[in-house]
């Protein structure tokens, strides 16, 4: 970055002082399974995804408050034009695998998760990570609880591949079973036995993310835990429904039988000049009830 894209140091400075020693960290596991997974050149090709996925979604946002509104509404029409486009997935999926750190925002959104949602994971629990993308999060969960297993269910056969990659470069592709399909259609008829569910920055690009808390309700046990993230006001080529308030996502949870028992919402260090929207990412921690007799 420093040398070849010296306008993006800042941001990545920002990111570094949320958490300096915590940041060291998550760079050295992100970007040895990144080589682990990509071989020669690896961080060189991550760089390039990320700042050109960053861009992009600067470009977005300066649209958005131009428009006043999200660029797409129709999934099935993104599903065509970006999910089932293998070589543009890849780009735009190495690319969001750094965002998970190297946005400001972002960062906090991750300790939040290390902190708040894996440390208490059981070391045998059965993981369902919705949407995992390029996979980082569950296999990071992976990693630290030691007996834990997990299936990941993604739209995009590009993420699935990716996800094995990384599953296996962090030496827990023996844990982890990732197939491809729609979330939607996940827990339709199956029993609720998961013992925690990740789903991360999959609700905005939904046309209905209630149902998608539905899912995570009918997967999780009582007393299952989730961990779930959302964009709001934060444009990006394939965000769909607009989150404007946290308590959306709240109402979303409680309607799906879940408890919010933690949030954090964060947003970037800086923004647009007289923006109307504020950009945020959130993330939740939620449990599923268990039936109370009354
Ligand atoms: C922004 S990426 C998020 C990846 C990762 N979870 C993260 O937080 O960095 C969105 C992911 O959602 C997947 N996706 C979109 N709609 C989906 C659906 N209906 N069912 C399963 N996966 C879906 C996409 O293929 C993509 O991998």
């Amino acid at each position: 970055v420093n040398s070849r894209y010296p306008q993006f140091r800042k941001g990545i400075e920002e990111a570094r002082a949320v958490d300096p020693q915590r940041f060291e960290q998550i760079t050295e596991m992100y970007l040895d399974w990144a080589m682990r997974a990509r071989g020669e050149n690896a961080i060189e090709r991550c760089t390039d995804a990320f700042v050109q996925f960053t861009t992009e979604v600067n470009l977005a946002q300066v649209r958005y408050e131009a428009e006043g509104h999200y660029e797409h509404q129709s999934f099935d029409q993104l599903r065509a034009d970006h999910y089932s486009d293998d070589q543009r997935m890849a780009g735009y999926l190495w690319g969001v695998y750094l965002t998970n750190y190297l946005w400001a925002h972002h960062m906090e959104i991750a300790i939040f998760f290390r902190d708040r949602f894996v440390q208490r994971l059981e070391s045998g629990a059965h993981v369902v990570e919705i949407a995992p993308g390029h996979g980082g999060w569950g296999v990071w969960a992976l990693t630290c609880a030691s007996q834990a297993t997990l299936r990941g269910y993604d739209i995009s056969r590009s993420s699935i591949a990716i996800a094995q990659s990384i599953a296996g470069a962090a030496g827990v592709a023996d844990r982890a079973a990732y197939k491809e399909g729609d979330a939607l259609q996940l827990g339709v008829s199956g029993a609720s036995s998961a013992d925690a569910c990740i789903c991360c920055f999959l609700l905005e690009h939904l046309e209905r993310p209630q149902e998608c808390f539905s899912v995570i309700g009918r997967l999780l046990r009582p007393g299952g835990r989730a961990f779930i993230t959302a964009a709001l006001t934060s444009a990006q080529v394939d965000h769909i429904y607009e989150f404007r308030h946290e308590s959306e996502l709240y109402c979303m949870a409680e309607q799906a039988g879940l408890h919010v028992a933690e949030s954090l919402s964060a947003m970037p260090r800086r923004r647009l000049p007289h923006a109307r929207f504020l950009p945020r990412a959130m993330g939740l921690v939620a449990e599923k009830r268990e039936p109370v007799a009354r």
